[in-house]
């Protein structure tokens, strides 16, 4: 087929697979899915990568970091949210760009995707280890050298990656071992466990604004607000605007930005939730906005806390928040801090290593993944497990062998491209579907999705450069994948070839779906399993 690559998964499909039995568990409220969204945010990046960001690369400027890149998501958030209300599904942005883009770029962002679960997944385990090493580092634990972090580093003093004279981080191995049985055991286990953690952490993020507040000193602020400047972009290697560091990564205000952009990942996570909420048109878009701004508005409190706390040349990069209560001279809510760090962390990975093996389960019922691995679903538990074993076995060997500046990076590059995508493919429905029934729509558009596409565009060229070359190369592979399986195997070229465009009917018969009328859905699966014909 020559145009396979640009075919579309119609939109009356998608809603038709919504009435079809083989489904996860309808559970989740509005609370829940803005619990899992906040759980899905607060992590690694506000607990460890401000202090990367404020040391390296914008001192107390980091405040409008927070400030930028949280509008960026905002943005991308707006379009996510129009999306997640219109095709409830657990692909995310995956089926956005099935909808309107066509296979490939589905598959692409599919791909992408997993940058940011997966590799993210490793991220967080990575953070998750440096405060679990701070922790209990108050009671004189510690674990041996050569187990506590990745062998090898970037440091931006001399612009290259220099040994660390380690072999891995075990901490960050373990903890995923252990979410990994969790999650195969089941979502309503995990989002409960989920909610008792975020409370946690939103007490200690709160505790941090409130207390560290007594402890700034404006003079802090004042003497070198933007020590690197305002801006830090860079194209392909060559600065188009602001300083670099020995190695020639863009440095100042945009490429904290692009730094800490990691902080704000997650809450597009509740989208692919989608399909686990009761009441998916009105409550994943409030589940994904309500969650963003609660962290925006906390994130910058917190940057602003900790600039004014400590100098920004003294801030730890390791474990920033606690170790600035502790320069301050309260050694007891280092305590407190790490505890709740290390908490808000774990609830990070859970949601982010909950979401991946759910991206591909939508990969596996569009045939683009084999379904017999990526599809299957636990007979009693109802979850995807093989691929979160998967998941999980990928997240411990990255988070074992990986620094966390570098895996945090790729993150960010390749998320960023997802959220580009998912505000290209607001547009495109726009036109293509102009009265499809849409609960949730961003306002102004165009302007919002265009705005979105260009803030995220610029925070991608504040990224170091390696960044574009090892997004190039991860998405080659990924196109190679989809040439050599996913364009053969396809369930869309099957159906449309067979069912839609010659009889004008869906498979199997099914009703004719009106993509104009909102769906309803089921409330309990009728089973867990693929349909046969799915079974390879
Ligand atoms: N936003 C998540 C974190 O900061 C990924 O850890």
């Amino acid at each position: 087929m020559p145009n396979q690559m640009f075919s579309t998964k119609p939109l009356e499909v998608l809603l038709r697979e919504l009435h079809g039995e083989h489904r996860l568990r309808r559970i989740l409220g509005p609370v829940q899915l803005t619990s899992l969204g906040v759980g899905a945010i607060i992590g690694t990046g506000i607990f460890v990568l401000t202090g990367v960001a404020a040391h390296d690369k914008t001192g107390p400027a980091l405040m409008l970091s927070f400030v930028v890149a949280g509008i960026a998501c905002i943005f991308a958030a707006l379009c996510y949210a129009e999306f997640a209300a219109m095709v409830p599904v657990a692909g995310s942005a995956y089926t956005y760009a099935y909808a309107t883009l066509g296979e490939l770029f589905a598959w692409i962002i599919g791909w992408d995707l997993v940058l940011e679960y997966a590799v993210g997944s490793a991220t967080v385990a990575n953070g998750w280890s440096h405060y679990f090493q701070d922790f209990i580092g108050l009671f004189g634990i510690k674990i041996p050298e050569v187990l506590s972090s990745a062998p090898f580093d970037y440091d931006p003093t001399l612009g290259h990656l220099v040994s660390t004279h380690t072999f891995m981080n075990l901490p960050a191995v373990v903890i995923t071992f252990v979410l990994t049985v969790i999650l195969v055991k089941g979502i309503q286990e995990s989002a409960s466990i989920n909610a008792a953690m975020v409370m946690v952490k939103l007490a200690v993020v709160l505790f941090v604004i409130v207390v560290g507040a007594f402890y700034v000193d404006p003079a802090n602020w004042t003497r070198d607000f933007a020590p690197y400047g305002y801006t830090g972009v860079s194209f392909f290697g060559k600065s188009i605007s602001g300083m670099t560091d020995a190695g020639g990564a863009p440095l100042g205000m945009m490429a904290g930005a692009a730094t800490i952009f990691f902080a704000y990942i997650g809450f597009d996570s509740v989208s692919t939730h989608s399909e686990e909420a009761k009441n998916p048109q009105r409550d994943v878009p409030i589940g994904i906005i309500t969650s963003l701004i609660v962290c925006t508005v906390l994130y910058i409190a917190v940057a602003a806390v900790l600039t004014g706390m400590v100098p920004y040349n003294q801030i730890d990069i390791n474990a920033p928040v606690s170790k600035a209560f502790e320069t301050v001279g309260l050694p007891w809510a280092q305590f407190i801090i790490s505890l709740g760090a290390l908490t808000g962390i774990t609830s990070v990975l859970l949601v982010m290593m909950l979401s991946q093996p759910r991206v591909m389960l939508a990969m596996a019922r569009d045939g683009l993944v084999p379904p017999s691995f990526f599809g299957a679903i636990h007979d009693r538990f109802r979850t995807p497990w093989k691929s979160t074993i998967l998941t999980g076995l990928a997240v411990a060997l990255m988070s074992a062998f990986l620094p966390l500046r570098i895996l945090a990076e790729l993150v960010n590059i390749g998320t960023l491209l997802a959220f580009v995508i998912v505000c290209a493919a607001v547009l495109v429905m726009r036109k293509t579907h102009p009265d499809a029934h849409r609960p949730f729509r961003v306002p102004f558009s165009p302007a919002i999705p265009i705005a979105g596409i260009a803030i995220c565009m610029l925070l991608m060229f504040s990224l170091p450069v390696e960044n574009w070359y090892r997004l190039i190369i991860w998405l080659l592979i990924g196109v190679a994948i989809y040439f050599f399986y996913g364009r053969k195997h396809s369930h869309l070229q099957h159906e449309l070839e067979h069912e839609i465009g010659t009889h004008g009917v869906s498979p199997g018969g099914a009703a004719t779906i009106d993509p104009m009328a909102p769906p309803t859905f089921p409330e309990e699966p009728v089973d867990g399993r693929l349909h046969d014909d799915e079974k390879k």
